[in-house]
């Protein structure tokens, strides 16, 4: 489903044919900035194929939102919206090269507005404190910081729960 569109860059919903360049994309994240990712170490292409076709087939659930963001047609991120117990979950990605172009905005916001849309709950990130871009953008973008807790038990590496304020 066609979301948003300005200029060359558009939103629709994840695909099958998405599985692919988002690969590439959490890979590269991966290798760069592991705490940028939900990964513990880095993700097998199995495991990144299966994960990536279970948000297809959820994509439209009434528990999940995922989004993917596409700069003159090729896929250059994803954002996705997870309904919890507690709060609906932001997870975002933007290929490193097409970062710092407003693109990151552009897709949490159409996905923060499905997520009122279809969610009545309070919106939230968990955050490494490393992913300094990281808080950085989700502050820029009305998140404020709520919690901080250990990461697996690491305590070595805090989370930082931030909210939509
Ligand atoms: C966080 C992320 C999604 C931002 O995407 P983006 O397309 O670059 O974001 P935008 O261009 O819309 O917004 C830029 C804002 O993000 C923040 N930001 C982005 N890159 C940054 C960097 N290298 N250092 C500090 N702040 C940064 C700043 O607040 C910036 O605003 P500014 O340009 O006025 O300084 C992207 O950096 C990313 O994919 N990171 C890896 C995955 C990740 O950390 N996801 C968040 C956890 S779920």
């Amino acid at each position: 489903m066609l979301i948003f569109t300005m200029n060359n860059f558009t939103i629709r919903t994840i695909a099958m044919p998405d599985i692919a360049d988002l690969t590439e994309i959490i890979l590269e994240t991966y290798a760069a900035t592991p705490y940028a990712t939900t990964f513990n170490k880095k993700p097998e292409l199995m495991q990144l194929n299966l994960l990536l076709s279970t948000k297809v087939s959820l994509a439209n659930s009434n528990h999940i939102i995922d989004l993917v963001g596409l700069e003159n047609g090729v896929v250059v991120g994803e954002c996705e919206a997870v309904l919890n117990e507690n709060c609906v979950v932001i997870g975002i990605i933007i290929k490193s090269s097409c970062r710092k172009k407003g693109y990151g905005t552009m897709l949490l916001k159409a996905c923060i507005d499905l997520s009122k849309k279809l969610f009545n709950c309070k919106i939230c990130a968990m955050i490494s404190e490393k992913n300094i871009a990281g808080i950085s953008f989700f502050k820029k973008n009305g998140f404020v910081v709520k919690n901080s807790s250990s990461k697996n038990g690491n305590s070595s590496e805090k989370v930082l729960e931030m909210t939509l304020s």
